[in-house]
């Protein structure tokens, strides 16, 4: 009998590397006994000999289970594991024989592992650690059933590129720190702070995605299983959701206004009554808040929340862009994504204070398809920015600008009315009704989308040319 003590339980190359020791040497599963190592040291025996220059040939399928199924709790696994290698390499189509014992196991087991990987994505919660300048750093505590750290990281690799992060585990912990990911020892709960700021921007989320019409408790439930709850900031918000959802359906069903053709002039006067009725807006502040609750366009129904404009009420110059971005939604604040961080650099290069001035977006909410887990932007159409020029206008009422600076199309439509190419727009001070002065220029993501360096060189030299230019005039 041979005895092989594997080091990281769930560690599939550590458990490849043995089992193709064993196959090439033909020795079979009832010849193997596997187990976990207490001290941490990985013993093959003489089971590994043959393993680098082994050349078997097992269907990729089957590799690509094995690799998630490793990570699961049950114990039988890594012998289940080689069983099924062994017979996979005398039956190519072990694989479709769903009735055999082996293999409804294997998937069986492969769905638990999915399972709790697409639970992992959706209920990990960061916790703000600190700020380094220009780098912020994130830790997470969680307890998935399964060890699938390994499966899992990537998925935040991705996701949180731009920030620093741990994601802690009772069996290992991931590490992303300058742009590198590593592993190491599992921790505890307690490294990890139990709250801070970005909270509110999940209870946020949550409360806007939060549809009363549509909660059905035991699919609820089932999704979001009561076991996460302890490390979700918005399961508090659960009780209070469900306890006025039945209020606030009533609610929507006497205020219904139903969807007729966006584009047809008559429901946007419909809904502009609707708007204006009953609400006195007197502040900016009042303003963001009716912008957040605003219903007029469909747009609302996906996004977290509505952005209004930010910025001193006296500012001689606002900016306009196009619509919140996927930041930008979650933060409920305008150009704090990537377009943003572009504009930053250029307006200090210009010798801008972003704080003295008015930055505000064409249309309220972010428009985006989802792909995957991602959330890719949409070009809001003319119908959604005309809708949406009644918030700009209002700003406009507030703010008095002497300048306005468009950025982009969107943005142009959205102060002008009127669909009109960025090129015969740019370059010359033009003046809107009122008297206001208005420079039009390209958006900054524009910046962002340009593969050639140095035409991306020459855009943003142009793009500060015209910011320049918005400075001395509005002086
Ligand atoms: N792009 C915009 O147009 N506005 C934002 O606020 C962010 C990105």
């Amino acid at each position: 009998m041979r005895e092989v003590v594997l080091k990281t339980p769930g560690d599939f190359a550590e458990w490849r590397c043995a089992a193709r020791g064993l196959l090439a040497g033909g020795v079979a599963p009832d010849e193997v006994s596997w187990r976990g190592s207490e001290e941490g040291a990985s013993l093959f025996g003489d089971a590994v000999a043959a393993a680098p220059g082994a050349q078997l040939s097992l269907p990729r399928e089957l590799v690509e289970i094995a690799d998630r199924v490793i990570c699961h709790r049950d114990a039988e696994v890594p012998a289940r594991l080689y069983r099924i290698m062994w017979r996979a390499l005398h039956d190519r189509n072990l694989l479709a024989r769903a009735t055999d014992a082996d293999v409804d196991w294997l998937r069986k087991a492969d769905k638990a592992i999915r399972r709790d990987v697409h639970k992992m994505h959706a209920f990990v919660r960061f916790r703000r650690l600190g700020e380094e300048p220009g780098r912020e750093s994130f830790a997470a505590w969680f307890e998935p059933s399964h060890r699938i750290l390994r499966l899992t990281a990537p998925f935040f690799q991705r996701r949180f590129y731009g920030m620093d992060w741990a994601i802690v585990t009772p069996d290992a912990r991931a590490i992303w720190q300058d742009e590198t990911l590593t592993y190491g020892p599992g921790g505890t709960k307690d490294e990890v702070p139990d709250s801070d700021v970005v909270e509110d921007q999940w209870r946020t989320y949550y409360g806007a995605i939060f549809n009363p019409a549509r909660v059905k408790i035991d699919a609820m439930r089932a999704e979001m299983p009561k076991k996460y709850w302890k490390n979700l900031p918005e399961a508090q918000d659960i009780a209070p959701l469900l306890a006025g959802a039945e209020a606030r359906v009533e609610r929507m069903r006497a205020e219904a206004v139903s969807m007729a053709n966006p584009l047809t002039g008559k429901w946007r006067t419909r809904v502009q009554d609707e708007l204006t009725r009953g609400e006195e807006i007197e502040t900016l502040a009042e303003l963001a808040k009716a912008v957040d609750r605003c219903t007029r366009c469909p747009l609302y129904c996906d996004a977290t929340q509505g952005v209004a404009g930010e910025g001193p009420e006296a500012a001689r110059i606002m900016l306009v862009g196009e619509q919140p971005g996927d930041q930008e939604d979650l933060q409920g604040r305008p150009f704090v994504g990537p377009a943003g961080q572009v504009l930053n650099e250029a307006l200090e290069e210009a010798g801008l204070d972003r704080t003295q001035l008015f930055l505000t977006n064409a249309v309220k909410h972010f428009k985006f398809e989802p792909r995957g887990k991602r959330r890719l932007h949409q070009n809001p159409t003319n119908a959604e920015i005309d809708i949406c020029r009644w918030w700009l206008d209002k700003e406009r009422v507030f703010v008095q600008p002497g300048l306005i600076v468009t950025l982009g199309a969107s943005a142009l439509r959205g102060v002008t009315g009127k669909s009109a190419s960025i090129k015969s727009m740019r370059g010359a001070v033009h003046e809107l009704e009122g008297g206001t002065k208005l420079i039009a220029t390209i958006h900054p993501s524009f910046l962002l989308r340009l593969p050639d360096r140095a035409r991306a060189a020459e855009e943003r030299a142009m793009f500060v040319a015209d910011l320049l230019r918005a400075r001395k005039l509005a002086a």
